[in-house]
């Protein structure tokens, strides 16, 4: 099973894939930010990358053409969104169904969009999460393949939770893509989210 990686920043999840799964099984890292660290991360271990910036483009549509263009030329199995930071059109999705996934800071379906962790201090919430979800043409509304959760306590800011949160998530996204390289289960055929505990 062969991996494209899509990234905005720091690619600290593409890091735990790496040192979890291997360079080897990863044969494109795509980012939509020329500056994004993550590029620099896997240039370091040998992997293919592009920039395909969003900015050069005048429409979603002709950005999302040009990125299944780059994509198509490696052919991957499953595209992994690692803190890809844009939209991706209905017809770029439609392309791939079932073959994209995305990792999500919040217990979805609660806190869809940004700012999950903040808006979870503010409801009052005493327990977040992360979540893996196929990606569909919905934000963030895709079947989870996977959650965990952690407890917020009290006094802890925004910043403190995000750090329990990423830590959270460099065990599940490594685990999860493991566990579909080696036919574990299969992405159309999960009906309830495998409860990841540490
Ligand atoms: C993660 O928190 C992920 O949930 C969100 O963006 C962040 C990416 O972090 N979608 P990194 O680039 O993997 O360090």
């Amino acid at each position: 099973m062969q991996l494209a990686i899509l990234i905005s920043g720091n690619g600290s999840n593409l890091q735990a894939i790496i040192d979890t799964i291997g360079a080897d099984k990863i044969n494109v890292v795509i980012s939509n930010n020329p500056d994004a660290y993550g590029l620099i991360r896997a240039c370091f271990h040998g992997i293919n990358t592009h920039v395909v910036n969003h900015r050069l483009y005048d429409s979603r549509d002709q950005y999302d053409q040009a990125l299944h263009q780059c994509i198509g030329y490696y052919n991957p199995d499953l595209i992994i969104l690692a803190g890809f930071m844009r939209i991706l059109g209905a017809s770029f999705v439609q392309k791939y169904e079932n073959r994209i996934l995305n990792i999500h800071p919040s217990l979805l379906p609660k806190f869809k969009g940004l700012n999950t962790y903040q808006r979870a201090i503010d409801d009052g919430e005493y327990e977040h999460g992360v979540s893996i979800h196929i990606v569909i043409p919905e934000l963030d509304g895709g079947t989870v393949l996977m959650q965990g959760s952690y407890y917020l306590e009290d006094g802890e800011t925004a910043e403190d939770h995000r750090a329990k949160g990423l830590a959270l998530e460099h065990q599940m996204y490594p685990k999860l893509i493991q566990m579909l390289i080696d036919g574990k289960i299969q992405i159309d055929k999960v009906c309830k989210p495998i409860e990841f505990t540490l």
